[in-house]
């Protein structure tokens, strides 16, 4: 399964200011190992026309923008978002049912439609964060009620911690998608991550894709890089 080249499992995170330093690091890959991540850092700086050029690259390109707006704005952002020709996209779950069912019907005209995934509670929030914003909820609750909303709304899945993606699954069937970040090769730096998974583990774990970034961006050899991860995966 995870050796299958149309559908590669790792996507990387193009976390970069510029569209020359992205381009250096993607001609470096190969789109049948891999897919990419554009987020907002990114798209500021070079836009839709990157986006295009990377699809026309032959990349599956998850644009992870996380919209959350009035359901018609985030409907239309999707619209626009899918005439780039990505091949995934996000919304916060916290925008509600309403938001995330207008967001669905909005793809639902594409040929190629994208997968709509949710983001349910950022890894940067903690319960006094939640408390905060008036969530009474623990994180892990919060979690698990932000995915049913999404699940409900008929989208396609969520990103959530490889941790949270066993529990998921168990709730929302082996069909609602896992989109992981926190991957680290067994021996490489943890960076700012707190708890990672190697990327054998994480899909042990349930999940469908991993959202790495610095392992393969800032390794010597991004494609070596990549290609290790890819034999890990292959011997799961
Ligand atoms: O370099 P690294 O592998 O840590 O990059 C992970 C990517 O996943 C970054 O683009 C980061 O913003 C994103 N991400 C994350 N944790 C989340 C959600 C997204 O690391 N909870």
């Amino acid at each position: 399964m995870v050796t299958d080249k149309s559908d590669p499992k790792v996507i990387v995170a193009l976390d970069y200011a510029s569209r020359e330093d992205a381009l250096a690091l993607v001609s470096r890959l190969n789109p049948q190992l891999c897919r990419l991540k554009v987020g907002l850092e990114l798209y500021g700086s070079a836009g839709p026309d990157l986006v295009r050029e990377l699809v026309g690259r032959g990349y599956g390109v998850f644009l992870d923008l996380k919209f959350h707006d009035i359901p018609h704005t985030v409907a239309m952002a999707c619209k626009a978002a899918a005439r780039l020709g990505v091949w995934m996209l996000n919304v916060h779950a916290c925008g509600g049912p309403v938001m995330l069912q207008a967001a669905r019907e909005a793809l639902a005209e594409f040929d190629h439609r994208p997968k709509l995934i949710a983001v349910t509670v950022l890894t940067s929030m903690d319960e006094v964060q939640l408390h905060s914003i008036g969530v009474g909820n623990e994180v892990a609750e919060q979690v698990l009620s932000l995915a049913s909303l999404a699940a409900q709304s008929g989208l396609d899945g969520v990103v959530c911690s490889a941790r949270e993606s066993a529990r998921l699954k168990v709730h929302f069937g082996n069909g609602f998608l896992c989109v992981t970040p926190g991957i680290r090769p067994q021996g490489s730096a943890t960076d700012d991550q707190k708890r990672v998974m190697t990327p054998a583990q994480a899909l042990a774990a349930g999940s469908d894709y991993l959202v790495i970034g610095r392992p393969i961006t800032r390794a010597a050899d991004p494609l070596g890089a990549l290609q290790a991860i890819q034999e890990e995966l292959g011997s799961y």
